[in-house]
């Protein structure tokens, strides 16, 4: 029997904390562990998956909201990584503006992936608006991204906020990303979990910690998958961590 896959957002509020980065690489560690997944690039501003990984694919989201292909035509299969993707729309800003019909018609399609898939991961934009608030509220699990910036942990805290009152019973994780150490990234988590405790009267689940490391500037400069390009290193295998946690 077809079960519907799981949708996985990534959001953070603040921009260049690894979204994408860490959306591709979970994606790449999930299909190792045996998952089918589809990347779905839902950064309807600057799209940018496609770019980070070096790939021109044909079509794009904006192709098959215009109807000019279907979602299976749109997606491609990353050569070496195993997992498809449907890229955004770069730097074009036709979707960012996206009416509520669009933003819908998004949705449903990020829901109705074609069948064999297990895991969807929607990589969000950065902002709280109503676009990505709305895609947040709608997946199965959502994972929240910070690092220990403060600017990132109060954008962090207001993804939270706004999911808890769209979604009270939902189920949002943390991931902290560029910890210099295991327990800089702890003490992190727990400001956050703090926070939310207090004023939200609930504590998200940690679904992992992801340290900084130099290899994930040279593994996106080379336009390479971190796990393929440097097996085994510190953000490798923390990503795995989350991946394993993920299937369970
Ligand atoms: N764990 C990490 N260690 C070191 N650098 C990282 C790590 N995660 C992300 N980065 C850096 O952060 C930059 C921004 O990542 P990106 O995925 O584009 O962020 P976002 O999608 O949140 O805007 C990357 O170019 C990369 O160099
Ligand atoms: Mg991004």
């Amino acid at each position: 029997m077809q079960t519907n896959p799981r949708l996985i957002a990534i959001a953070s509020g603040k921009g260049g904390v690894g979204k994408t980065w860490f959306a591709i690489t979970l994606a790449h560690a999930l299909t190792r562990l045996g998952r089918r997944v589809l990347l779905f690039d839902g950064d309807l501003g600057l799209a940018n998956i496609d770019v980070q990984l070096g790939l021109t694919p044909e079509h794009d989201l904006g192709s098959v909201l215009a109807g000019r292909v279907s979602l299976t035509e749109a997606v491609m299969r990353h050569p070496d990584g195993g997992f498809d993707i449907l890229a955004g729309r770069s730097g074009s800003g036709a979707l960012s503006a996206l009416d509520p019909t669009h933003l819908e018609a998004v949705l449903a399609m990020s829901r109705h992936v074609p069948a064999g898939y297990d895991d969807v991961l929607l990589d969000l934009g950065a902002g709280v608006e109503r676009a990505v608030r709305r895609m947040a509220a709608a997946a199965d699990i959502l994972l929240v991204l910070a690092t220990e910036e403060p600017t990132s942990l109060t954008d962090a805290y207001a993804v939270l906020k706004l999911h808890r009152a769209d979604r009270p019973e939902g189920d949002a994780r943390l991931v902290v990303n560029m910890a210099p150490t295991r327990a800089d990234g702890e003490r992190t988590c727990t400001t956050l979990r703090r926070a939310c405790a207090t004023f939200l009267r609930f504590k998200p689940l940690l679904a992992g910690i992801i340290r900084r490391d130099d290899k994930v500037r040279d593994a996106i400069r080379r336009q390479t998958l971190l796990l393929t390009r440097h097996p085994g290193c510190s953000a490798a295998s923390d990503v795995e961590a989350v991946a394993y946690g993920l299937v369970g």
